[in-house]
């Protein structure tokens, strides 16, 4: 098969991320590989996908499970060899489906040979790939916080100076100022568009340029220095010229505590910098004044303003993710939803909310079977670098209650995305034949995707169709955007409105019945239902609605 020749073809594609380390293990080590990956490509296309976006893979001391790389041009061989890499390449291509490779250079692993040859030798000609600073009163040159926990910057006793790390310790910041970075950084993405990769995740991209004078923050952790940067529009360009367009590859930027104003440049539609971003101002409703570390309900009406702000502010101007899901984030079904009672029908709700609006959809594996949170009980059954640090500093420094941190890491941590792949109920759900490297989430025997692909009435159907309506119906990608009923408790409903079409998605984010009027503009009677989570939908659209528990219904019209 070949690819479409459209430019655009991102547009109306849906993109599926795959956490290698838990996605499936060919072998019996516990851990997943690029050889499970290809073994499940044909459940892929059956879902409909467009393309993968693939984390990590390179050669990595696996800190951070794979963010902090020591070889951009090796393959890590707990995943496999380059030849399994390029198979998977052309395997995906045979099916239509395209590979977007993770790139990370905010940072390298410390690892990484030339932070080997610059730590403790200031004449190394591989220093000022990184970020070093003299001690300030014998201490570290400013406040700034890893977002990890602790300081960001971490000494090298044998020069006396520091060098700045915004995650772990283990993954050292790259100096962006120096131009011999910047041309490294082109030939890594270089090496892997050559071999046949169509687009780049940019790993927190909006941070690579820092201000110079590396200030002290009395209002914060510093990030108001470092993100979206002085330099950082003219890096994007520089790049962009150099590598993207002349390989007319996808670009997806992941912003870290960004702004509306710069995603509108990031993404601008003149193709100057990147395709899309990943903003994730949606998916700090529940961290109740900035605050991760908390156990809280989400704001549901800051939910919708946040959309609506970002919707209508890239209308016309750039192009957004679409997302709930990703390695990072807590199960949106026991996020948002109700993984028990209602988890089938909220997981369906959550997906439809999403993928009608204007963007591209990305599904993180697992969400199109309705994986749920695993629920552990234990510190010693998490594995992510941020949670154990977390638990560190807020337990055993701030005094917090084990219990308490617990709950809290049950609702927050990374590591709830983390959990092997669910595939059958076999055991250790059929991701491995050996005890996987991260606990299975108990609930593998009814949550499965032998199970889903068995059931017309799954999640993962429902997903399928989404998909597909996309590639189906122009306005759900060019519409405009309009939040119909900001304030309503319960319900989610939002129009879309093309000169032909004109869509209605209305969600009910709550357990009990909702009720809302459509707008007086809309014509029920030329109107039809698309698609819903409950089967029995009339012919005849009303113009007042009830929803039922997570119902979900969109609606359709012809103009
Ligand atoms: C991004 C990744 C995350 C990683 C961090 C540092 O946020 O998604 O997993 O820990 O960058 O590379």
């Amino acid at each position: 098969m070949t690819f479409s020749t459209d430019p655009n073809w991102w547009k109306t594609a849906s993109i599926y991320q795959i956490y290698p380390k838990s996605f499936c293990d060919s072998g019996d080590k516990g851990t997943g590989d690029i050889q499970g990956i290809i073994s499940k490509l044909d459940y892929l296309k059956l879902l409909g996908i467009d393309a993968i976006w693939l984390t990590p893979v390179y050669q990595s001391p696996m800190v951070d499970n794979g963010y902090d790389i020591s070889d951009y041009y090796a393959i890590n061989p707990d995943f496999g060899t380059m030849q399994d890499f390029e198979q998977l390449v052309a395997k995906a291509r045979q099916r239509d489906i395209r590979i977007i490779m993770d790139i990370v250079v905010n940072h390298t692993s410390t690892k990484h040979a030339w932070f080997q040859s610059a730590l403790g030798d200031k004449n190394s000609p591989y220093r000022d790939y990184y970020i070093w600073k003299d001690p300030i009163d014998d201490e570290v040159p400013n406040n700034w916080q890893s977002k990890f926990g602790g300081s960001a910057w971490e000494l090298d006793s044998k020069t006396g100076q520091y060098y700045l790390h915004l995650f772990a310790k283990e993954q050292a910041d790259l100096n962006w100022e120096n131009p011999e970075v910047r041309q490294a950084v082109k030939e890594v993405i270089s090496f892997w568009a050559e071999k046949g990769v169509d687009g780049f995740r940019l790993d927190v991209i909006n941070l690579i340029s820092k201000q110079q004078d590396f200030p002290s923050d009395d209002l914060g952790d510093g990030r108001r220095f470092y993100t979206d940067g002085p330099r950082v529009h003219e890096y994007l360009q520089e790049i962009s010229q150099a590598v993207f367009r002349k390989y007319g590859s996808v670009t997806v930027g992941e912003m870290s505590s960004t702004s509306l104003e710069h995603c509108q440049r990031y993404s601008s539609l003149d193709n100057k910098e990147l395709s899309m971003v990943f903003n994730f101002h949606h998916l700090k409703v529940d961290y109740p004044n900035g605050e991760k570390w908390t156990k809280a309900p989400f704001d549901f009406i800051q939910l919708k303003e946040i959309f609506n702000h970002w919707q209508t502010g890239l209308n016309g101007q750039g192009w957004g993710a679409l997302f709930w899901c990703n390695h990072d984030q807590p199960r949106v079904v026991s996020r948002f939803g109700d993984d028990k009672k209602y988890r089938v029908e909220s997981a369906k709700m959550l997906g439809a909310s999403i993928h009608m609006m204007q963007g591209t959809p990305y599904i993180y594996q697992g969400e199109e079977i309705g994986m749920t949170n695993p629920g552990y009980g234990s510190i010693s059954q998490y594995r992510d670098v941020e949670s154990t640090n977390m638990y560190d500093i807020m337990v055993n420094h701030n005094g917090m209650k084990s219990d308490d941190m617990m709950a809290i890491l049950a609702q927050k941590s990374r590591d709830n995305s983390r959990t092997p792949m669910q595939w059958n109920a076999e055991e250790y759900a059929g991701f491995s034949k050996v005890r996987p490297w991260l606990e299975v989430a108990e609930n593998y025997l009814e949550i499965n995707a032998a199970q889903a692909v068995d059931d017309p009435s799954s999640v993962f159907y429902f997903y399928q169709q989404l998909i597909a309506l996309r590639k189906q119906i122009e306005v759900i990608t060019c519409g405009n955007y309009q939040d119909l009923y900001p304030q309503h408790e319960q319900i989610f409903g939002y129009q879309r409105q093309s000169e032909k079409q004109s869509l209605i998605c209305l969600n009910n984010f709550y357990a009990v019945e909702a009720s809302c009027s459509l707008p007086e503009t809309f014509d029920a009677t030329k109107a039809k239902y698309l698609l819903g989570n409950y089967t029995d939908l009339s012919e005849q659209v009303s113009m007042e609605q009830v929803l039922r528990p997570y119902e979900t219904r969109i609606i359709l019209l012809e103009k």
